[in-house]
């Protein structure tokens, strides 16, 4: 279950004394992840947000593997941007910049610090294990920001366990699924359709879809 926890740190997992968590999912996706990724990202520079980082592991990881992007962290955790902000140090590495607390839930959300400063119009917005673990207003709210941040060659990169056809593509996200219900009735799997659904309300559509370990998918959105 340590891929789907909600709040790091509270799980038995590992905390450091600089407050960096670790999830022990990351381990087991972050280089499948970075497969797929990476196809889209070759050779291109720019900035790439993260919603919902978590740990901070990811980003660490996919920006030691393309220092040429500027990547950007963020949660709404304040235990998470604690992490984020401790991983981001430890690596010291000069293409990362401080976590921004995003709120996806809000439709309105903002890429921004507190001075103002953010990402330039976004090669990519990367989100990972966040939208079932979350009311289906946080879907909506990323792919509004996605619609409203993405410049014209930009992708959404989801990845997590998704339904297609209203069909679970395995008996253990269909278990899955029912345990996130019974704990939180807005929580859930989500299809894949629905999620079309709000790419093609911000002029996105849906690229590829790539099969990944356990069960999951990443889906990659670009502009219609
Ligand atoms: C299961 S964790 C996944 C973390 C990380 N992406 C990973 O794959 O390891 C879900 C993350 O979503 C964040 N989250 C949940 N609701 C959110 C919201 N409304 N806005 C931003 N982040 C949210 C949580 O704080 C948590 O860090």
């Amino acid at each position: 279950m340590a891929e789907y926890v909600v709040e790091f740190g509270k799980d038995g997992g590992r905390i450091e004394p600089d407050g960096r968590l670790d999830a022990a999912a990351f381990h087991r996706n972050h280089e499948p992840i970075w497969a797929v990724l990476q196809k889209h990202l070759a050779g291109k520079s720019g900035d790439v947000l993260e919603a919902g980082s978590g740990t901070g592991q990811h980003v660490v990881s996919f920006a030691r593997l393309a220092p040429d992007i500027v990547w950007w962290p963020s949660d709404f955790n304040e235990q998470h941007l604690k992490s984020i902000a401790a991983w981001r140090a430890h690596a010291g590495l000069p293409n990362i910049r401080p976590p921004l607390r995003i709120d996806l839930s809000d439709p309105d959300w903002r890429p921004e610090l507190q001075d103002g400063s953010g990402p330039q119009p976004l090669l990519a917005l990367f989100c990972a294990n966040v939208i079932h673990i979350a009311p289906w207003r946080v879907a909506e709210g990323l792919f509004a920001g996605a619609g409203r941040y993405l410049r014209s060659d930009g992708r959404l990169f989801l990845y997590g366990p998704f339904k297609r056809d209203g069909k679970h593509t395995a008996i253990s996200n269909a278990v899955f699924d029912s345990s996130l219900r019974e704990g939180n009735p807005e929580w859930g799997v989500r299809d894949i359709a629905d999620l079309e659904k709000l790419a093609s309300g911000v002029g996105l559509t849906l690229r590829e879809t790539a099969e990944m370990p356990a069960n999951n998918q990443i889906l990659v959105f670009g502009r219609s």
